[in-house]
């Protein structure tokens, strides 16, 4: 029997899932293939048809699998009757003594929908609760808490296994708060994820060593004059801010304020744009929808272009390096080295 594996991660947790549960199939005598699903290497639909299982491990990054995992489902090939199982990592953290759980909302159930429409079915959907990876939005657990909500990771991601291995099938019912996630889901992986990226900056320490933009899973960083540049296709897996060996990347909190005086700018003039009083009222209305969704395109296209083309001019690079996370702790699952 074979099990094809495909997983996608940031910082290391859903690729010891994947380990992990590797590990147990083999144990019972299956051959197991694992690949890594990454926008540079095309290979991992490879094998997934004459595999008698396909698992997928994948982080939840705002309550959806990462838009490179998305487009790999979209293209994924169509196998009728195929069986598949899906297990999301989420993020979790610790508190007063226990262990808090992540929730993945809508995550497994958006990768589930994807592999229905090419003609799989999945009989296994669960999460695993492992470290918090995004230091964009908060410091990730200390040491010590890590490797107790790792322990909890590692227990859900084992019994998923072994619920699987024995042919039962954990497929919990889509709930509405679930559904509700969606939306945001949307929302994360429209524009989120972009924004996020946007406020990248490698600071004074950063060593010029490339291996960011090597092991950027989505291919967003490009090294210019010896510096990361960050495109819109970034993941915002969080994986080159938590990982670089400098700890040079910061998220910063100049950007953040930048961001938001333009956002602010551009919603006021798509209000006070005059659209001409010739026009019917339908017409009026809909130029000024128009004006209104023109703002973020602006925000992407213009503004966060031209303080990315800053972030790397020095004096600029300096102001831009503050940041509310440089004491912020870095997370790595343990052993991981993509
Ligand atoms: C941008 C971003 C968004 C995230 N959103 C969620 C979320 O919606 N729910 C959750 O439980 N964890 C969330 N997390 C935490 C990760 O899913 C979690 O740490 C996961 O285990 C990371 O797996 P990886 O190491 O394979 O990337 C998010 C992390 C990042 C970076
Ligand atoms: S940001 Fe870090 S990983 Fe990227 S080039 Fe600089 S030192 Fe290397
Ligand atoms: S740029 Fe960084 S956060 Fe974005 S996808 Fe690449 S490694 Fe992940």
């Amino acid at each position: 029997m074979k099990l094809a594996i495909r997983y996608h991660s940031g910082t290391g947790n859903s690729a010891r899932a994947a380990a992990l549960i590797g590990g147990q199939f083999s144990a019972l005598a299956w051959s197991v293939d694992v690949r890594e699903i990454r926008r540079d290497l095309p290979d991992a639909c490879d094998g997934v048809l004459d595999a008698d299982l396909l698992l997928l491990a994948f982080p939840a990054l705002g309550f959806s699998p990462s838009a490179t995992m998305v487009a790999w489902l979209r293209g994924i090939p169509r196998k009728t009757g195929g069986e598949a199982a899906i297990i999301c990592c989420t993020g979790g953290d610790y508190a007063k003594g226990s262990s808090i759980g992540g929730w993945g909302g809508d995550a497994p159930y958006l990768a589930a929908r994807l592999l229905r429409k090419r003609g799989w079915v999945v009989t296994a959907l669960g999460e695993a609760s492992y470290p918090v990876n995004w230091i964009q939005a908060m410091n990730p657990p200390e040491q010590s808490y890590a490797r107790e909500i790792i322990k909890r990771g590692d227990a859900e991601a084992s019994a998923f296994a072994a619920g699987l291995a024995g042919g039962s099938s954990a497929n919990p019912r889509e709930s509405l708060a679930r559904r509700v996630s969606g939306a945001v889901s949307v929302l994360f992986r429209l524009a989120g994820r972009r924004f996020f990226s946007t406020l990248f900056v490698a600071d004074a320490t950063c060593t010029s060593c490339g291996w960011c933009a090597r092991s950027c899973p989505a291919g967003a960083i490009t090294m210019k004059k010896g510096l990361p540049r960050w495109s819109l296709r970034c993941d915002s897996c969080n994986r080159c801010v938590n990982l670089c060996p400098t700890g040079s990347i910061q998220s910063s909190s100049v950007l953040i304020g930048l961001h938001l005086v333009a956002a602010i700018i551009l919603a006021i003039a798509a209000f006070a744009v005059p659209v001409p009083e010739s026009f019917p009222g339908y017409a009026r209305a809909i130029a000024r929808i128009l004006l209104i969704a023109l703002s973020p395109v602006l925000q992407f296209s213009l503004v966060a272009p031209l303080l990315g083309a800053l972030a790397v001019v020095n004096p600029f690079r300096r102001v831009f390096s503050r940041s509310f996370m440089k004491d912020f702790r870095r997370y790595r699952a343990p052993g991981f080295r993509p």
